[in-house]
């Protein structure tokens, strides 16, 4: 579902009529992170509860699986090709900091999913293999980490990346983005 939810709107229009740009398709994507990691929080508060796999842990876990295991991915694949570059030759030691750390959270992010991907794949397939201690400790620290990096991206890289990508370049960003979302289907 993410995944049609994404491609489709890079060959639309806003409410509006305004052709839909990619920082538009990166905004929604960052508040479908919000919702997913919300998600993946309720799961964990579902399973404590629950002590074991029923209906809906398994919904909201495939949901989560799919999100991240996708989604998130194209995402980060969409910043480090069309948003980072432009803010590592600004020329600004601040931005250029700040990019790099962001870079580096990408493969943190990665790393955690990595550990979190089994369980949380096997809740979706209906089996109780997971470690409710370990997903207690582990979730929030994932969490976090999301959060932090989606707050400096909004409070500080889009906004000067939304300034220094040219309308121009937009055009062929957006292409880039929709084509590759149509070679994985
Ligand atoms: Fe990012
Ligand atoms: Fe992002």
């Amino acid at each position: 579902m993410p995944a049609t939810v994404i491609a489709a709107p890079l060959q639309s229009t806003t409410p509006r009529g305004r052709p839909i740009q990619p920082f538009d398709v990166l905004d929604a994507c960052h508040q479908q992170m919000v919702t997913a990691l919300q998600k993946l929080q309720d799961l964990v508060s579902h399973l404590q509860e629950t002590r074991g796999v029923d209906a809906q842990a398994q919904e909201m876990a495939r949901a989560i699986f799919h999100f991240f295991m996708d989604t998130a991915r194209q995402h980060h694949i969409d910043e480090e090709k069309h948003v980072f570059p432009a803010m590592l030759r600004s020329g600004d030691d601040d931005l250029i900091r700040h990019t790099l750390r962001l870079q580096q959270d990408h493969g943190w992010i990665e790393e955690d999913w990595l550990e979190l991907a089994p369980q949380i794949e096997s809740i979706a397939a209906g089996y109780n293999w997971y470690n409710i201690d370990q997903l207690t400790l582990a979730v929030p620290v994932f969490v976090q980490l999301y959060q932090d990096h989606l707050a400096l991206e909004e409070s500080l890289i889009y906004p000067e990346a939304k300034a220094r990508i040219a309308e121009w370049d937009l055009q062929g960003i957006g292409r880039e983005m929709a084509q590759r979302r149509r070679d994985r289907i």
